[in-house]
């Protein structure tokens, strides 16, 4: 299939466009880089071993969004462009319900106009918001605790609603903490600015750019204190997507939603403990009050993949630490600035 990759140069996107490319898809990056760097097509390149397609272009834009879908007439998208700080949804609202639907609907529009009928959607498990676990796809009531939250919660709906009128089919897939790199180390996270998420964190403590990790909370009702969550190597998490669009091409549902996580539990200390490992030296950490918003423990239930896919998440803590680390010895200054070698295509 030829597959249209919204958001392609950013982390999540970058690791799906390699993981398309080998699985024999071809697929089409359109990024405006609000959040990535360029050179990322040029380390795509260099892991695949070919030419990536590539737009440079604000996929807010409706009448940009649309040429490109007539020009490269994808099978399927992939949606992964947004933005995704908490916080910074809480200080900009709109900047984020813009930006964040505005994507959605130009690139409905565009596959109306080109006729492509797959469109696998980047939601998160923050659309569970405070539920009691298990989390599941059908029985678990759906809530937002900030902006970014309901503009995955809005996109959920808008793309069910649109899936039930038209024949385009949708999956919801509801990431829960996607951490690591490519072991090739060429590719990874690259926040621009100072980390908000803890892998990010641990990974500036252990490079030494920053110099002490503070761990928010260590009087959480878990087993050591700290906050649980259920990390997941990004790689396992790309290898998801081209299962579920897979999926949707062989299967005439309107709407699927899948948990994509390990269904395990990692505590902010043992996931500093297995960075420690990766890295060997020991980290410097610091207990601070609890972060607000921060729910104690949760992880996924991730049975309905694993069924229906025919996917589990194969990559340990320790992987996800290991290739981190690997990624940040090769890359100590992040990504290079500057333009990639190969020419993007003219919408
Ligand atoms: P990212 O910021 O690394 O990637 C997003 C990419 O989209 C960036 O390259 C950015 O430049 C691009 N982009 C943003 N707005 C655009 C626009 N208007 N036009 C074109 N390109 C645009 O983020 P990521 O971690 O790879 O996340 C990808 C998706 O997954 C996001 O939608 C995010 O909300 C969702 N998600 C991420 C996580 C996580 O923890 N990383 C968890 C759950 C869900
Ligand atoms: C994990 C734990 C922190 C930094 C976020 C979004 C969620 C989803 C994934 C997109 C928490 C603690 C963190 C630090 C720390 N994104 N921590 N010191 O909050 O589970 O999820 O990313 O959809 O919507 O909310 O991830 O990595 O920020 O935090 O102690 O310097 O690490 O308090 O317990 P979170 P996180």
């Amino acid at each position: 299939m030829k597959v249209l990759v919204s958001g392609g140069a950013g982390y999540i996107g970058s690791h799906t466009v390699v993981q398309l490319a080998e699985a024999g898809h071809e697929p089409v990056i359109v990024d405006n880089f609000s959040n990535s760097k360029p050179t990322v097509i040029d380390r795509v390149e260099q892991i695949i071993g070919h030419h990536v397609t590539w737009y440079r272009a604000d996929l807010t834009d409706r009448a940009v969004t649309e040429r490109i879908f007539l020009r490269e007439r994808p099978d399927a998208v992939i949606h992964f462009a947004g933005f995704k700080a908490v916080g910074e949804s809480v200080a900009e609202p709109l900047k984020y319900y813009e930006n964040n639907l505005n994507t959605t609907f130009s690139l409905i529009h565009g596959m109306q106009a080109s006729g492509c009928r797959l469109f696998a959607f980047s939601s998160s498990a923050t659309v569970y918001g405070m539920a009691p676990l298990p989390f599941t796809e059908e029985e678990t009531d759906l809530s937002a605790l900030s902006p970014y939250g309901y503009t995955k919660l809005a996109g959920e709906r808008i793309l069910t609603d649109i899936a039930a009128a038209t024949d385009i089919r949708v999956a919801l897939l509801r990431y829960f903490n996607p951490v690591g790199a490519h072991p090739s180390g060429l590719i990874g996270e690259n926040p621009l600015g100072i980390p908000n998420n803890l892998m990010p964190a641990i990974a500036n403590v252990a490079t030494g750019r920053q110099d002490m990790l503070h761990v928010f909370g260590n009087d959480y009702p878990t087993p050591d204190g700290t906050c649980v969550r259920d990390y997941l190597h990004v790689v396992d998490l790309a290898d998801a997507h081209i299962a579920a669009v897979e999926w949707l091409s062989e299967h005439d549902v309107a709407t699927r939603i899948w948990n994509l996580g390990t269904g395990r539990g990692t505590s902010v200390l043992e996931l500093v403990h297995a960075f420690e490992r990766a890295c060997g030296h020991k980290l410097p950490v610091e207990f601070a009050p609890r972060r607000p918003g921060d729910r104690d423990a949760y992880w996924a239930s991730a049975e309905r993949a694993r069924d229906e896919l025919g996917w589990v998440a194969k990559r340990s803590v320790d992987d996800m630490c290991a290739d981190t680390w690997h990624c940040q010895q090769g890359n100590p200054d992040g990504f290079p600035n500057g333009e990639p070698a190969s020419q993007p295509s003219q919408a």
